[in-house]
């Protein structure tokens, strides 16, 4: 045996740390906040164990929790008292998010990012106004340009609430650019935008669905939102959000589109963000609860995994217990 490569020789403890090629901080997260205006007391998610929706009383509570571990940004979602056809409570001056956006960033010092969709505030759960005729032909769905101007009216009521930064997250064709115009003719050009510029179809959003009451009452979101079989769309909806402004791109969902993730740093220059979704994180939950995974050490790998493929930032139901480790 005369083996002179030995590998090896760098995995002891003393000499891991140094020659580690990536590190993990509360620094790269984004916890994920559910404001429920119909809840009157926190109500625990049970498909996504650890999280609660919120009263909007509570959201400067459940922030300052998240802060606490180090993590300072924070996604708000929305569940609205009411839901209509176009989802006008998305864009209320009083509405959810927008109150609870004005007491966070009033009253402590987290970087707050709201999401931008119709999904949550639409009596038939899709992400922007219906065809005509969409519960009957299952072709149809949402009007692609009609939904351009509710997203802007949307992502400008949160940036006079005081948002920090807006993500819109419906895969409408042309909505980073109508968003970014909008927050700029409003007095909001220093407000970024983060898009869910890769958002794929995915059965992983099913806790979400359960967690922001967001499921389309009919049919599907295959008509916006990208098939899992494709790569270079991928490539083409980021290139086309970032003609369009987008500051930050996000993938999503992360750990089954790693491929993805890793394209997009290699590609472009903006910073890449990674969406670690509800399903990502019910499931580790679900085998932990067995005993059959450890949940601390696997939620520490799907983090590095994410951030190892390319990804600075990572929106994550794990924040606070990944930081409360770190
Ligand atoms: C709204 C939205 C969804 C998620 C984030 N924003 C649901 C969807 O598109 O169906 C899913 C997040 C998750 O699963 O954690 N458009």
């Amino acid at each position: 045996m005369n083996l002179r490569d030995r590998p090896r020789r760098l995995r002891t403890d003393g000499i891991r740390p140094l020659v580690s090629e990536t590190s993990l901080d509360a620094s790269d997260l984004i916890a994920p906040v559910f404001v429920d205006a119909t809840a009157d007391e926190r109500v625990p998610i049970e498909t996504m164990p650890g999280h609660e929706r919120v009263p909007v009383d509570e959201a400067v509570a459940r922030v300052e929790e998240i802060r606490e571990t180090g993590v300072e940004a924070v996604m708000l979602f929305g569940i609205p008292e009411a839901k209509d056809e176009v989802g006008s409570r998305a864009w209320a001056r009083d509405g959810v998010v927008q109150e609870a956006t004005r007491r966070v960033t009033r009253e402590t010092d987290a970087y707050v990012i709201t999401d931008v969709c119709l999904c949550e505030y639409t009596s038939h759960g899709h992400c922007g106004v219906l065809e005509d005729d969409a519960a009957e032909d299952p072709r149809l769905t949402v009007k692609n340009d009609e939904t351009l101007e509710l997203l802007t009216k949307t992502a400008v009521s949160q940036a006079e609430a005081g948002a920090d930064m807006v993500a819109p997250s419906s895969m409408t064709d042309g909505m980073v650019g109508a968003i970014r115009e909008g927050l700029d003719e409003a007095g909001y050009s220093d407000v970024p935008i983060m898009s869910y510029a890769a958002k794929y179809e995915s059965a992983f959003y099913g806790p979400f669905r359960d967690a922001a009451d967001g499921a389309p009452a009919f049919g599907n979101r295959r008509h916006y939102q990208m098939d899992p079989a494709n790569a270079r769309e991928a490539m083409r909806e980021v290139r086309l959000d970032v003609e369009q402004g987008a500051d930050v791109l996000m993938v999503k969902p992360a750990l089954p589109y790693l491929d993805i993730v890793r394209g997009v740093r290699e590609e472009f220059d903006q910073p890449v963000a990674a969406y670690n979704v509800s399903g990502e994180y019910a499931m580790l939950h679900a085998a932990a609860d067995k005993g059959w995974l450890n949940l601390e050490e696997v939620a520490l790998e799907s983090l590095l995994s994410i951030k190892r493929a390319g990804a600075d930032l990572i929106l994550t139901y794990f924040a606070e217990d990944v930081a409360d480790a770190l």
